[in-house]
């Protein structure tokens, strides 16, 4: 994530990008006393991003703090009583002001082209971004290191987002290693509108109860992975690319395993699910290969407008500010299963 000064506004105002991620690699190892499950997981940062900006209270305004969603009106929690739950960035600045001893203040705007529920971390890209822009915009200056320990105590892959690029994520997912020396990586994505909850994802597994491994041995497979990327053997490393969510949620939900099988006869590289779901993508040698993906993947989809639902209007934002995206329909008339297709490269 990346911040800037957004002289447009105010002098004071500042905005975060907040990327999206793709779990290229994750393993559960399996379930821990504290009720976490313990992880293995290869996370790299990709070319889609939220925003989110802060304004100080006008003058003649009082000292408040305030959030929005722009434009209004996406599914996103903005208070405690939405059914996903709390929204992740008031969290933050709360937990930031109160670490610091200060009161909160401004008004906070979220720009959601993240789809929610997907798997591609844009919740905790945002909680992650509203830390970096409050202690900017706040003067409170803590190093990453200290933001990133406050991330993991709103949610496990949160630090990740600290982490400045692609990272190998461990424990319950905070503890982060970056990866360096990855090659731009491109993708193909596609996102159905099925949304599928995290904490449900992991309930659904059934893990065994975690055995603690020799020191280094659970890094073994992520760290194969990262060393067939670095020497750019692509073809190779999408054999040892792999989720362990990826069965389980598409056994619950068949439709999803429907679009894997034809994202992986169309690709011959394959395609895999990011995180728990319900996004998938597919690993591309460049850029114009993913797009030719993409174009077939689009071709076997009848198209059709996205507006079916807040998500879906959320995510239709994103196809206009990204200019990549496709809204795309995947099915027959009475039995569609409706698909976001889109290209987009690793940032880092
Ligand atoms: O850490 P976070 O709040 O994102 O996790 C949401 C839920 O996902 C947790 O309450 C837990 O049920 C599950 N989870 C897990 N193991 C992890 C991460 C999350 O079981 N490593």
């Amino acid at each position: 994530m990346f911040l800037s000064r957004d002289c447009t506004e105010s002098p004071q105002s500042w905005t975060a990008f907040a990327p999206a991620k793709l779990n290229l690699f994750l393993e559960i190892l399996g379930k821990r006393d504290d009720g976490f499950h313990e992880l293995d997981t290869l996370m790299v940062p990709v070319r889609l991003f939220d925003t989110l900006s802060w304004s100080p209270a006008a003058e003649h305004e009082a000292e408040s703090f305030r959030f929005h969603m722009a434009p209004a009106g996406s599914d996103i929690p903005t208070d405690d009583s939405n059914l996903l739950g709390s929204n992740l960035v008031i969290q933050a600045a709360e937990l930031l002001a109160r670490e610091a001893g200060i009161t909160p203040c401004g008004t906070f705007t979220l720009t959601k082209r993240i789809p929610i529920q997907a798997g591609m971390g844009g919740g905790s890209s945002d909680a992650a971004a509203a830390l970096a822009l409050a202690n900017r915009a706040w003067g409170v200056n803590y190093p990453h290191q200290r933001l990133a320990s406050l991330a993991a105590r709103l949610g496990s892959d949160i630090p990740f987002f600290f982490a400045g690029g692609p990272a190998i994520c461990q424990g319950r997912g905070q503890r982060t290693s970056p990866v360096t020396g990855l090659p731009k990586l491109h993708f193909v994505v596609v996102k159905p509108p099925v949304a599928v909850s995290t904490r449900e994802a992991f309930a659904t597994l059934q893990a065994p109860a975690y055995q603690e491994l020799p020191t280094g041995k659970a890094t073994l497979h992520a760290q194969r992975l990262v060393e067939l990327l670095r020497t750019k053997n692509l073809c190779l490393a999408t054999y040892a690319m792999r989720n362990s969510f990826e069965r389980v949620i598409c056994n619950l939900k068949p439709r999803l395993q429907e679009l894997l099988d034809l994202l992986r006869r169309i690709n011959p590289w394959g395609g895999m699910m990011t995180g728990s779901g319900s996004a998938f993508f597919s690993l591309c040698r460049s850029a114009n290969h993913a797009n030719h993906v993409a174009g077939r993947l689009r071709s076997y989809l009848d198209w059709k407008p996205w507006n079916e639902s807040g998500m879906n209007r959320c995510i239709d934002r994103s196809v206009h500010a990204q200019g990549t995206v496709s809204e795309t329909a995947l099915g027959g008339a009475h039995d569609r299963i409706h698909g976001t297709v889109w290209t987009t490269s690793t940032c880092h």
